[in-house]
């Protein structure tokens, strides 16, 4: 079966965890979207595995893993983690593919990310600094891209990157006054990517087609999340690609209708890391209890998450726009201990109810939440393997969502561990 995971609310909902569940029954796995940016981290018995770029379930030997033409590839990142796997005896020699035509994030994209954040002051928009906007930029403008397929042409690449440079330059100087950039020390880069790289780089689209037509599963593994999306998100407070499922399509060239299963992910509560509005936010010590509890702090750039009730409204959204058919609730035990908890069924706004997300985030901001709340549960759950060996509240709690957001739950995450996961199919 083919399979989407995906994030149903603004990234970090656990889609690691759940992805490298899935993939012990798949033969391939594909990232579709993004670059690093997004953080996976999954624990296998007491290893910590932290991943931006790989999909995540590469770290199950023999699995394909493919890396498809809308991920934005930082060969320095990705150079890091094939070796950094290599070193915990998992080696991705002919088991990992990436589409030539995914482009290459390089030093001036970080650099152009972290001038124009310095220059927005209050108005930043508070990215990872991984240089993903400006990539994403330069694909969408053509002329001053570079693709992995480009790496197979040192004397060709080594023309590009003068003529990108000479123009970066001239831009970063009469905007920011930057100090210039040398071609000499980025095209060594380059021919060190390129000896790296070059063999892993292949026609993924046309692989892809070949496998699902031979019948092989695959599983399509979103990064970031649906309201973090550049179409459908709280833009401009959202990622520069398609993060939703949406995104998988275009992201990879294998159309909507062959996957055949949408599974979103979502935390049992929300957070969101960077600006941008966010209507269930508690910045009291409610958010601190579930950031302390929960560990939420980035994977990326470790900075603590902003954290909130469950927001019923945006994640039936990402239901909605996604074809989302079932649901993976993440991250239950961190809720263990609050007395009552409280979950967003609909916004308020100019005095009306509403239960569709407005994705407009003018609108977004007059949203004020309506709230039902719910009793809590102190007995420790994190050991728990069946649905209904949870406490009344706890299987209450998930019930309510399942009404709100009109989407079963499959699964429940109970604690990090791939093992502390209800299954309840
Ligand atoms: P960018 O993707 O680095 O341009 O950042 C744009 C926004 O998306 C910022 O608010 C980031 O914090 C957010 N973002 C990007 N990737 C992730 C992720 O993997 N998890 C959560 N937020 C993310």
């Amino acid at each position: 079966m083919n399979i989407c995971v995906v994030g149903l609310q603004w990234g970090d909902e656990g889609k690691g965890k759940v992805v490298d569940i899935l993939a012990e029954d798949s033969e391939i796995v594909v990232r579709y979207g993004g670059g690093s940016n997004a953080g996976h981290t999954v624990v296998i018995g007491d290893e910590r595995f932290a991943l931006h770029l790989l999909p995540s379930g590469s770290i199950r030997p023999g699995v394909t893993c493919v890396i498809g033409n809308a991920v934005v590839v930082d060969p320095d990142v990705l150079i890091g983690e094939i070796d950094g796997l290599a070193e915990r005896g998992i080696s991705l020699d002919g088991r990992l593919f990436i589409s030539e035509n995914a482009h290459v994030v390089l030093d001036y994209h970080k650099r152009e990310d972290q001038l124009r954040e310095e220059s927005l002051g209050k108005q930043k928009l508070g990215t990872t600094i991984r240089g993903i906007g400006p990539c994403y930029a330069d694909k969408v403008g053509r002329s001053y891209a570079v693709r992995m397929g480009d790496f197979r042409d040192p004397g060709r690449l080594g023309e590009k990157l003068g003529h990108i440079i000479d123009y970066k330059n001239k831009l970063f100087g009469a905007l920011y006054g930057a100090e210039p950039i040398g071609v000499g020390a980025l095209a060594e880069k380059c021919a060190r990517y390129a000896d790296r790289l070059v063999p892993f780089t292949t026609d993924t689209t046309e692989l892809l087609h070949e496998a699902i037509g031979a019948g092989r599963s695959v599983l399509f593994e979103g990064a970031q999340g649906s309201l973090l999306d550049l179409d459908h998100g709280t833009f401009p407070y959202v990622t520069s690609s398609n993060s939703s499922s949406l995104g998988l399509p275009a992201g990879c060239g294998v159309p909507a209708r062959m996957v055949e299963k949408y599974l979103g992910v979502a935390k049992a509560y929300t957070t969101r890391v960077g600006a941008g509005p966010f209507p269930c936010e508690q910045d009291n010590e409610i958010g601190q209890y579930i950031r302390d509890k929960g560990n939420e702090y980035g994977t990326t750039t470790g900075r603590p998450r902003r954290c909130g009730w469950f927001d019923g409204v945006a994640v039936a959204y990402g239901v909605k726009i996604g074809s989302i058919d079932a649901l993976a609730l993440m991250h239950l035990d961190t809720l263990t201990g609050l007395k009552e908890l409280n979950l967003c069924h609909a916004y308020e706004i100019d005095g009306k109810s509403t239960t569709f997300f407005p994705a407009n985030i003018d609108r977004l901001a007059l949203a004020r939440p309506v709230y039902e709340t719910l009793p809590g549960w102190d007995e420790e759950i994190s050991e728990v393997t069946s649905f209904d060996e949870l406490p009344t509240a706890a299987r209450d709690y998930v019930r309510r969502i399942e009404a709100v957001v009109g989407s079963p739950i499959e699964m429940i995450g109970v604690g990090p561990k791939r093992s502390q996961t209800i299954v309840r199919t």
